[in-house]
């Protein structure tokens, strides 16, 4: 299947002199090798020093606008992202689509950006609790996929990575059990396949997130479809990173 990943979103955490440290005790903890990348999604503030202190952890950011430049309060562009040394970021997160109003709309002009840039990301997915308990997340999650990402061509598609994180498991400790977890990652690749041939769906990475943790982590990642994980509270602390990466 895809390649191997472990991302950690820092979301709105930490201060910088607490992320050099972490990144610090991150690389003192584990080997980076070419099976796995192991990523942090950091504040975009940071980027710069954590691009300068970390080694082999990749840096990214957690979000960024779809314009090159010009009157765009608040915003950061591909190109000021990339000066500051990330290479990748996150498209779509739920929370950036739940209390910033991020739309697929929006989120396909990221997308568009984003390869036009040849900046790499972490495309974001994942159904609201009321929608799971209707039973419509196959179809919640088939639209944004289609809607923000199925545009593309082949050859850009083969190389995105893809985040599934359903909503009623952000950040809850509530994780989707290793069937809910395998059950929407095999479909996703199905879809994939379905637009695109299974060449370009089995190299496609699915990560999945939502209170991910050293605990069940080794289980998660042992699904047939499970590519990794996009981890978030559990990404704030050197050891329980690192035992994720090493499950
Ligand atoms: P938690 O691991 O804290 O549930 O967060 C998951 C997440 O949103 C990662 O992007």
């Amino acid at each position: 299947m895809g390649r191997k990943v472990v991302a950690g979103n820092w979301k709105m955490n930490l201060g910088l002199a607490e992320g050099v440290q972490l990144v610090k005790e991150i690389e003192a903890n584990y080997t980076s090798n070419d099976e796995i990348r192991v990523m942090a999604f950091v504040p975009s503030l940071f980027v710069s020093t954590l691009a300068d202190t970390a080694s082999s952890l990749e840096i990214g950011v957690q979000n960024f606008y779809h314009e090159s430049k010009g009157a765009f309060t608040g915003e950061i562009s591909i190109e000021q992202v990339t000066g500051c040394g990330a290479f990748i970021g996150l498209i779509g997160h739920s929370e950036r689509r739940s209390i910033f109003g991020e739309t697929n709309e929006l989120l396909k002009a990221k997308v568009d950006a984003a390869v036009a840039n040849e900046f790499e990301f972490i495309f974001c997915c994942g159904e609201p609790l009321e929608v799971r308990e209707a039973g419509n997340e196959n179809d919640h999650v088939r639209q944004q996929l289609e809607e923000s990402l199925f545009h593309l061509s082949a050859n850009d598609m083969k190389e995105i990575l893809i985040a599934y994180e359903p909503v009623w498991a952000i950040g809850t400790g509530k994780t989707a059990s290793t069937q809910q977890a395998e059950d929407m990652h095999s479909a996703i690749r199905s879809w994939i396949s379905e637009k695109y041939g299974e060449d370009i769906a089995d190299s496609v990475s699915i990560l999945y997130g939502g209170s991910c943790n050293p605990q069940n982590a080794s289980e998660l990642f042992a699904c047939e479809n499970v590519d990794g994980g996009l981890i978030g509270g559990a990404s704030l602390k050197a050891d329980s990173f690192c035992s994720i990466i090493n499950a």
